[in-house]
Order: C-alpha cells, then sequence, then structure tokens
C-alpha cells in the first residue's frame, strides 16, 4: 500500500517543520482528528484571492494549506476535515492524484518530481470536506464539524497563520494537551496593545513563562479593553464539549459566531491553557506577513537560499 501523508510522513526535504524528534509524537497524545476551517473569503489578499483560494497562496513552491496538513500530519493526526465553502474545489483538487500529470512525470522517468507529490498525498479517505453554508464565523465553522469530529478531543489549525518551528506548533499543543490530562489548549503570542483588537486576547490567571491558564477571552478587544496583550494564534486543541456550547451560541464580536465566546463557556467547565510556542508565526493573510513566510522559509532552502541572499542584498 502507498504510504502518503498520513501513513508515513518523511517530508520531502522542504517541509514547514524541519524533522526533529518530535515529529509524529503527537500520535501519543491521543489528537486523532484535526479541523480546517478555509471557507474565508481572504479579502485582505485581493486581487490574488478573487479566484484563487487564499489557502492555495504558494509560500515559496507549495500551496500554504499543505504546510498546515503536514504540520497535522506531523503531530499524528491521521483525519483531516476540511470546513470549506464554495469556490474552495481547488484544495480538494490539490490533495487528489493528478493522474495525467503523475502518469507524464511516470512516462518521462521525472522519479524524484513523482516521488515528492506522491509524498505530499494524504492517505485514501483521511481527508474529509463539508460546507459551511453562510459566512457566520469561525465558531459557526467549528461546529459545522461536529459530526464527524464526534465525541473526542480534536485540533483546529486556523491555516492563515503559518508556523514555521522546529517541533510542529500543534505537537507541541499536544504535549501541553497530554501534560495537563486533556486540558484545552490554544497557542498564544504577545502582541504589541495596538493589534489587540485583531485577535482573540486572554485575560490570563497563573503564567509560568510557557503555559498561562486561561481565565477568559475576549474577542477582538481595543486596546484599553483588552485584560492583556497575549493573543491567541490559529492552533487549538478543544474539548467536544464546544459543539454543545456553540449550538446555542448567540452572535458575538462583529455578528459573528465566535469561537472564543464559546472558550469561555468552556472555561466554566474544563481548564484552558495558553502556550507560548517555539517558532515563528506569519500571518500568510496579510500581504507583509506573506511575503516574510516566503523570505523566511526560501532562506532555508539549499536549491535557493544562495541566489536569494545575493539578490537581497543587492536590492536592499
Ligand atoms: C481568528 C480568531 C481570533 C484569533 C485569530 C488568530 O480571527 O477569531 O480569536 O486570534 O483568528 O489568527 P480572524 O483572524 O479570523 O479574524
Amino acid at each position: 500500500m502507498r504510504e502518503g501523508i498520513s501513513g508515513s510522513y518523511h517530508g520531502t526535504g522542504n517541509a514547514v517543520a524541519p524533522r526533529g524528534t518530535a515529529e509524529r509524537d503527537g500520535g501519543m497524545s491521543g489528537i486523532r482528528k484535526v479541523v480546517f476551517p478555509v471557507a474565508g473569503l481572504g479579502t485582505r489578499m485581493l486581487p490574488a484571492t478573487k479566484v484563487l483560494p487564499k489557502e492555495m497562496l504558494p509560500v515559496v513552491d507549495r500551496p500554504i494549506v499543505e504546510y498546515a496538513v503536514q504540520e497535522a500530519a506531523a503531530a499524528g493526526c491521521e483525519v483531516f476535515v476540511f470546513v470549506t465553502g464554495r469556490g474552495k474545489s481547488l484544495i480538494e483538487d490539490h490533495f487528489d492524484r493528478a493522474f495525467e500529470l503523475f502518469e507524464t512525470l511516470a512516462r518521462k522517468g521525472k522519479t524524484r518530481e513523482l516521488e515528492a507529490l506522491e509524498a505530499a498525498l494524504p492517505d485514501p479517505g483521511s481527508i474529509v470536506y463539508t460546507r459551511q453554508q453562510a459566512p457566520l464565523g469561525l465558531g459557526h465553522a467549528v461546529w459545522c464539524a461536529r459530526n464527524i469530529v464526534g465525541d473526542e478531543p480534536f485540533g483546529v489549525i486556523l491555516v492563515d497563520d503559518l508556523v514555521h518551528a522546529r517541533t510542529p506548533c500543534l505537537a507541541q499543543l499536544a504535549a501541553v494537551h497530554a501534560e495537563t490530562g486533556g486540558a484545552n489548549v490554544v497557542a498564544v503570542e504577545e502582541v504589541p496593545s495596538e493589534h489587540t483588537s485583531r485577535y482573540g486576547i486572554l485575560d490570563p490567571a497563573e503564567d509560568d513563562g510557557r503555559r498561562v491558564r486561561v481565565r477568559a477571552f475576549v474577542e477582538k478587544p481595543k486596546p484599553e479593553e483588552a485584560p492583556s496583550r497575549l493573543a491567541v494564534i490559529g492552533r487549538y486543541i478543544l474539548s467536544p464539549r464546544i459543539f454543545s456550547i456553540l449550538e446555542d451560541l448567540p452572535p458575538g464580536a462583529g455578528g459573528e459566531i465566535q469561537l472564543t465566546d464559546a472558550m469561555t463557556r468552556l472555561l466554566e467547565h474544563e481548564p484552558f491553557y495558553g502556550v507560548r510556542f517555539e517558532g515563528r508565526r506569519f500571518d500568510c493573510g496579510d500581504r507583509v506577513g506573506y511575503l516574510e513566510a516566503n523570505l523566511a522559509l526560501a532562506m532555508e532552502r539549499p536549491d535557493i537560499a544562495a541566489r536569494l541572499h545575493a539578490f537581497l542584498r543587492h536590492y536592499v
């Protein structure tokens, strides 16, 4: 049987998560399923995203969404749940076998290219797609995955947030989930106070420098109303109880069903930790963040770095 991305992930030498001891450690964490909410329109990247799903924009030479799937696979996830929307079918095509291309590469003896494409294919049946039928918010998108996730803790990855780390970010969260006996976990990062209105912000309790016990979350507060500068980054491990909370949740900030509002309610029943993760996060939904991700990852590619470096020195 073919060994695809979730069967045995070896990367192709240019994966976002450099191979390390933690690769595939998440298998022990018990997080089998991961949800990717990808229905968003990508208005911050227009006109590039007028036709092309923002998740299909390339960082160096692979679509952003592939980094996210690789991260989840490296954390031990086996079921990849995409909550998509209209106009996102290229994502499905990307994770499918492109028959004409594969046959042509095989016929021409382009074994290396073919193997790289094969390695990035998820195992048959490991990807599930469902559609969010209306843009009602991130909380609603996650709720759309309820019947596929069922009654087990699961991961959520916001594809726009590309995290470049030695240990994949979701695996770092899974480690804290295991250490804390199954607590809910979210990745956090300190942001400048003038940026709090772009993020979910933590109201922190105890803080040991790595793990922050959470008291509450506030979605996109103004700087003067923010309880801290610790922002939620797009990586979560959540208990399935979140689905019943989302079921009756009224709209919050921006008139949308907010995941952070449901997370605050979840805190009444279960503990929640923020994790200051090791690694660097790039907001690929933003023009500058997207360009930074391209440069940072390209400079780590032996086949690209030298030429790019010479060009940048000349240009800058
Ligand atoms: C979403 C979440 C927010 C989080 C952010 C991280 O916001 O609602 O809590 O901090 O992702 O990227 P969005 O970027 O979809 O507005």
